[in-house]
């Protein structure tokens, strides 16, 4: 057994995890800071498998949630996991093949109907049905309203979860708050500000639009129609931003082919997408979030993104300026196929760069915005919670050094940003592979006060622990030992 944990070496994250439903206390070393007191949810991939089928891509892995409820008083975490989607599981067992549409997972060919994936999204939409509550994997980002814990996906797709033991409660879509709010796809990634949450609904088709809406963040049956998008591509678009003034949805170049009827020949979105053009133009459309009146649709060079870091009204008012981490191109989307990240080669990885585009908004008809790439790379970033979508300066993120022993690493540190002055911090230690950073703020609510935490992988020991690092010096504070692999997984959120 110790022998295939370290074949495993630094992808060993990228294997299946199985859930761990019973809680346990974990092994706490150092001291927990007073304020970091609360629950750390995260979500991601668990299952990689289903009976010998592979699942090919990252974003395919059946979902598995996780809660560190983390007591600062008693300097104790305690640790459960559960899957999202046993019931979906069991039923792909039973047919041997996928049962919906997925990110890029090849169907087998006797599912290249249109008729089944047509059914597959009607029953994707209509699984406001409890007795089926997990007939969907949603696994990219956890949201805690007042009521609930909520997981979502680039899909139309919400799973309310029981937020202690993480049992999947209901699926439903954005459909149940709004019956406009219909089309497919979504951002897993809305954008909160002032307590209200930004959103979009994509509707595909000959006439793809794109619908915007918001709703107060802790209710989310108050969802309003915000404006409408009728002249853009379909695009996978998997974040969008808002300002103090104006919410602006960025269209990079990830559109679907064939106004998405691709997704539906082919059974996934990732080959349903189009070839990249280096020429092609970004596009941002930016609302009024007040009105909802279109303000300005700008366009810019080309680039892909998953993450918004920032974003805020600049100049007067006069300018929006939007930080990202962006790609040269879609390429990426094949990096993170689990064969890839098995066999991760940082020297041929596509890197994510952060970057500064600065949209006008006042000037001619179209508008055109600069894009500042630079040379330093940050993913999965975040920001203190009550400076995003404010002027802020700091940006945390997981980084990749150029260390020649973390070749084999898609990361190998965490990164503090200055987006005023480009300097940057990194926590690094020798064969440590860290996960999203998760900002709590501290007690001053300054915005470099608080605490970063991470699930780190220790590639000898083949075990992973949840690291807590003072976000003004990165250096690490308090660890918690799980004492197994932290399966790689993309989003978390920290209740206090
Ligand atoms: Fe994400």
């Amino acid at each position: 057994m110790s022998g295939e944990k370290e074949s495993r070496g630094a992808a060993a994250g990228f294997y299946t995890c199985h859930e761990q439903p019973e809680e346990r206390a974990l092994t706490v070393k150092g001291t927990i800071p007073s304020y970091v007191d609360g629950v750390l949810y995260r979500t991601g991939p668990g299952r990689f498998e289903v009976d010998k089928r592979a699942i090919s891509h990252w974003f395919d892995g059946k979902g598995l949630n996780h809660r560190f409820s983390i007591s600062a008083k008693d300097q104790t975490v305690k640790y459960r996991s559960r899957e999202s989607c046993a019931v979906q599981i069991e039923k792909e067992r039973k047919l041997g093949r996928s049962s919906a549409v997925t990110f890029a997972q090849p169907p087998d060919p006797c599912q290249r109907l249109f008729s089944k994936f047509f059914v597959a999204f009607k029953t994707a939409l209509e699984t406001g049905s409890k007795r089926e509550p997990s007939d969907v994997n949603v696994n990219v980002v956890l949201n805690t309203g007042s009521k609930s814990l909520t997981a979502q996906t680039d899909a139309n797709l919400l799973q309310r979860l029981d937020p202690v033991t993480l049992e999947p409660l209901e699926a439903t879509t954005y459909a149940s708050m709004l019956p406009e709010l219909n089309g497919p796809l979504s951002a897993a990634h809305g954008a909160t500000m002032d307590g209200t949450t930004y959103n979009y609904v994509l509707a595909l088709g000959p006439r793809p639009k794109y619908t915007l809406f918001h709703f107060a963040s802790d209710d989310a049956r108050g969802a309003r129609v915000l404006a409408t998008i009728t002249d853009a591509p379909p695009a996978y678009l998997h974040s969008l931003a808002a300002t103090a003034k104006h919410v602006v949805l960025t269209i990079w170049q990830a559109d679907y082919k064939h106004y998405g009827l691709d997704i539906l020949w082919q059974g996934n979105c990732l080959d349903g997408l189009g070839k990249w053009d280096p020429k092609r133009r970004t596009l941002h459309y930016v609302f009024d979030r007040a009105t909802g009146q279109r303000v300005a649709r700008v366009q810019s060079d080309a680039f892909f993104a998953f993450h918004h870091i920032n974003a805020f009204d600049d100049d007067e008012g006069s300018s929006i300026v939007l930080d990202l981490a962006t790609y040269a191109d879609t390429e990426v989307l094949n990096t993170l196929r689990v064969a890839n990240m098995r066999a991760f080669d940082a020297a041929t990885a596509p890197e994510p760069r952060y970057t500064r585009v600065r949209l006008p908004l006042k000037g001619g008809h179209i508008n055109e915005a600069t894009v500042s790439v630079t040379a330093i790379n940050i993913e999965l970033p975040c920001v203190h919670p009550a400076h995003q979508w404010r002027a802020a300066r700091y940006a945390y993120g997981v980084h990749r050094t150029d260390a020649p022993a973390s070749r084999t690493m898609f990361v190998d540190a965490i990164v503090r940003l200055d987006m005023e002055t480009r300097e940057t911090r990194v926590w690094r230690q020798e064969g440590q592979v860290p996960g999203e950073p998760i900002f709590v703020p501290g007690p001053s609510g300054r915005e470099d006060d608080g605490a970063l935490l991470t699930v780190v992988l220790d590639v000898a020991s083949q075990s992973s622990r949840l690291v807590i690092l003072d976000a003004a010096s990165l250096e690490p504070v308090a660890s918690a030992d799980l004492a197994t692999v932290f399966p790689n997984g993309f989003h978390g959120v920290f209740q206090s």
